[in-house]
């Protein structure tokens, strides 16, 4: 089937590009399009040209596969195609519906004329892959938008309505009914009135003081993009069009498009995006598997998670049957939850409206039997098996054959959980993380049983809800946390090595984490760990991990909530503050067990740590735990704020090179007993080739 269509009618060419699902321009599109505009331009029977796509995109973009492959360079490239359409000597109407994006509009651009439906969506994101529009975006949107709205929405890459922007130069109309129909009207009445062509190049960028708007942008977008090159550059691109005559304009804008296009910020952005769709594909569960009706959802525990986890379905629009032990714990619950919508309102990103009917779809009860017509029911009470069970062994009783049965567990075995029922196969790990209703990241854990159907659903649903799915096999602490265990045994190693929690934390968070790990765990509470670590201890006695954390817990040192933690914090401000108390307890911890301190640099702090969690994760993929290294980097990004510039653990290690990393780690290891078993680098890791992807 040809991708681009051409038929005549009436004098009018029209080309329609179908390459679904958004007609991407791959290399037969842009091929397609200029063979198009040839023959429209060679027949003396045409008198004008309407470009067009379907309902659902004039075109998307660039075609992502075709991303790091040489065919994204093949001729025609998209500049051509656009240069081509620009010089036709023939009137041509770009018809716009559905989503018109990145090289999509770029291409609209190079019309003399554009139609658009008023719900037709447009925008250049190029950013958020970190890169800038490259196929002229940056010098044709300011001539028609005007340099402040077009850098806005270049620097920002948000997306707009067309009838947003129906005022001005970008559109000649904005229609409500067919935009090929209209479109075509209007092609015959330019060539009735001879209207001569308006080509967007031969235009000037009107805006009063330029140098001074983009003088103030420019420190504006430094402040906000300390990691990523590519808004500082769209503003550098945007610079051109009002500074530069158009060629030379769009070849500055080649050269810093070039610049990003090899950056390793772009690079980790980019597989970021192809990570978060692979996550949703599991291969032995086929795409076209049925899935189970979710119109009602059951949450037990109306806890710090119960509460979130419901929060996700009303703002989705799902009923939820929230049930607690006690009345008193659950008004507390409903309480917690209006709260945090009332605090959005106040913040004005929720209407009263939209608050009352959120509220209005959350059923409370006390009873079991009121939970027969749900279709999910996501347990999140008390972390004990015992607690768990009881609550299974109720559910399993009362709802209806073919509801799925989730626990929120964050360490317990889910076929142990599951194995309390009957119907171990509707049984799956919906993993949510605190708070609930803002995290992007669902780690969905998949039980030796759990049907595939149930997963195919779980995955769907989070999409729903507006997560970031991932699927994790069976073990303690699923993907994440388990390497959270990691990276925290790492940075304890330092620690006690004679690194300070606040050169641990700085370190990271230079390397770019949002917080580091002492930061954090005072701001998490510090006495949440200590009672795991309690537990496990009356398991395992010979654990000692995060011995210093213990002792500093059994002062009331429990974080910020407490006003110590690892810092002092003095009323009312979150900003840590070191404490001379904190280093004694360190010091003596050190003295006791004989260690010898050295420094650290930041270098060696932020390797220790990060290729911590990369050998868990490497541990993780042999054991099959992940299906995919990718899926690791999207819970470590979404769910652990790992720096997004960096593309997630195992995407950063391939750019360090897997041979540096294992060389590093054989160095950490040699240094003691304790030492080389932790640093023992995972098979994977050891053995892949030079240059070969982990997968
Ligand atoms: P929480 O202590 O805040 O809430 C638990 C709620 O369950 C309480 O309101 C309690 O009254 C209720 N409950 C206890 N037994 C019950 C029963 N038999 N029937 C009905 N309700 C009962 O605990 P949280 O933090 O919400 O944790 C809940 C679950 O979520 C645990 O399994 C935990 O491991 C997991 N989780 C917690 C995260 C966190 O950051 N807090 C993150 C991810 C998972």
């Amino acid at each position: 089937m040809s991708l681009v269509l051409y038929d005549v009618v009436d004098g009018i060419a029209r080309i329609t590009l179908q390459n679904p699902p958004v007609n991407g321009l791959g290399f037969a599109v842009r091929k397609g399009i200029v063979e198009a505009l040839d023959q429209a331009q060679g027949d003396a029977a045409v008198a004008a040209i309407v470009l067009t796509g379907n309902e659902r995109a004039f075109s998307g973009g660039a075609d992502i596969t075709e991303f790091g492959t040489p065919k994204s360079g093949w001729q025609p490239t998209l500049r051509t195609v656009i240069e081509v359409l620009e010089q036709v000597s023939k009137p041509v109407v770009a018809a716009i519906d559905g989503v018109c994006l990145g090289g999509g509009l770029e291409l609209a651009l190079g019309a003399h004329f554009r139609v658009a439906a008023a719900q037709a969506k447009v925008g250049l994101p190029e950013v958020n892959l970190g890169l800038l529009p490259g196929g002229g975006g940056t010098q044709r949107l300011p001539r028609v938008l005007g340099l402040e709205t077009a850098l806005d929405m270049i620097v920002t890459g948000s997306i707009v309505k067309a009838s947003t922007l129906a005022d001005t130069p970008l559109f000649d109309r904005v229609v409500e009914t067919s935009v090929v129909e209209a479109a075509t009207e209007f092609a015959k009445e330019l060539v009735r009135q001879s209207t001569p062509l308006k080509r967007i190049r031969d235009l000037n960028v009107t805006q009063p003081d330029a140098q001074a708007f983009l003088q103030v942008a420019r420190k504006n977008i430094a402040a906000a993009s300390k990691h990523q090159p590519a808004p500082r550059l769209c503003l550098e691109a945007v610079a051109g069009s009002a500074s530069l005559p158009f060629d030379q304009g769009l070849a500055n804008e080649r050269k810093l498009f070039l610049q990003l296009m090899n950056s390793p910020e772009s690079l980790a952005l980019r597989h970021v995006f192809a990570a978060e769709r692979a996550a949703t594909k599991i291969p032995d569960v086929p795409a076209d598997t049925p899935l189970r009706d979710i119109h009602k959802v059951g949450v037990i525990g109306a806890g710090t998670m119960g509460g979130g986890i419901s929060m996700n379905f009303l703002n989705a629009g799902i009923p939820v049957m929230l049930l607690e032990a006690e009345q008193a714990a659950l008004d507390r619950g409903v309480g917690t939850i209006r709260r945090n919508y009332e605090n959005s309102m106040k913040r004005g990103r929720l209407t009263q409206e939209q608050l009352d009917e959120r509220m209005a779809l959350l059923s409370t009860t006390l009873r079991y039997e009121d939970l027969v017509d749900v279709d999910l029911v996501i347990e999140a009470v008390f972390e004990e098996l015992g607690v768990k069970e009881k609550v299974f062994k109720a559910l399993d009783a009362v709802v209806k054959p073919g509801a799925i049965l989730a626990s929120n567990t964050s360490t317990l075995n889910v076929d142990a959980i599951a194995a309390l029922t009957k119907r171990p196969e509707d049984v799956i790990g919906l993993h949510f993380f605190s708070p609930a209703n803002v995290m992007k990241l669902l780690e969905i854990v998949r039980g030796a049983k759990t049907a595939k159907d149930v997963l195919a659903t779980s995955i769907a649903l989070a999409k729903k809800i507006n997560k970031k799915p991932v699927v994790s096999g069976v073990c303690d602490g699923f993907i994440g946390n388990r390497m959270l265990n990691s990276y925290r045994a790492a940075s304890e190693e330092l620690l006690l090595g004679g690194a300070s929690p606040e050169s641990i934390d700085k370190a990271l968070e230079a390397f770019g984490f949002a917080m580091g790990p002492y930061r954090m765990g005072d701001l998490a509470g510090l006495d949440i760990g200590w009672a795991i670590r309690k537990r496990r201890q009356t398991e395992n006695p010979d654990a000692d991990f995060s011995a210093v954390a213990d002792r500093l817990c059994e002062t009331g040192r429990y974080g910020q909530k407490a006003g110590a933690g690892w810092y002092r914090y003095e009323t009312g401000n979150r900003t840590p503050i070191v404490d001379p108390a904190v280093d004694k307890i360190i010091e003596d911890y050190r003295a006791e067990k004989g260690i010898t301190t050295r420094t650290y640099t930041d270098r060696e702090i932020v390797e220790r740590c990060v290729y911590a969690l990369v050998n868990e994760g490497a541990k993780i993929l042999e054991e099959g735990i992940a299906l995919r290294a990718s899926d690791i980097d999207v819970v470590y990004l979404s769910g652990y704020g790992f720096p997004l510039h960096r593309g997630g653990p195992m995407h950063y290690a391939q750019q360090i090179g897997l041979f540096n990393v294992v060389r590093s780690m054989r160095g950490f290891a040699a240094q003691s007993d304790k030492a080389a078993e932790f640093w023992q680098p995972a098979r994977l890791l050891q053995c892949a080739e030079p240059g070969q992807a982990l997968k």
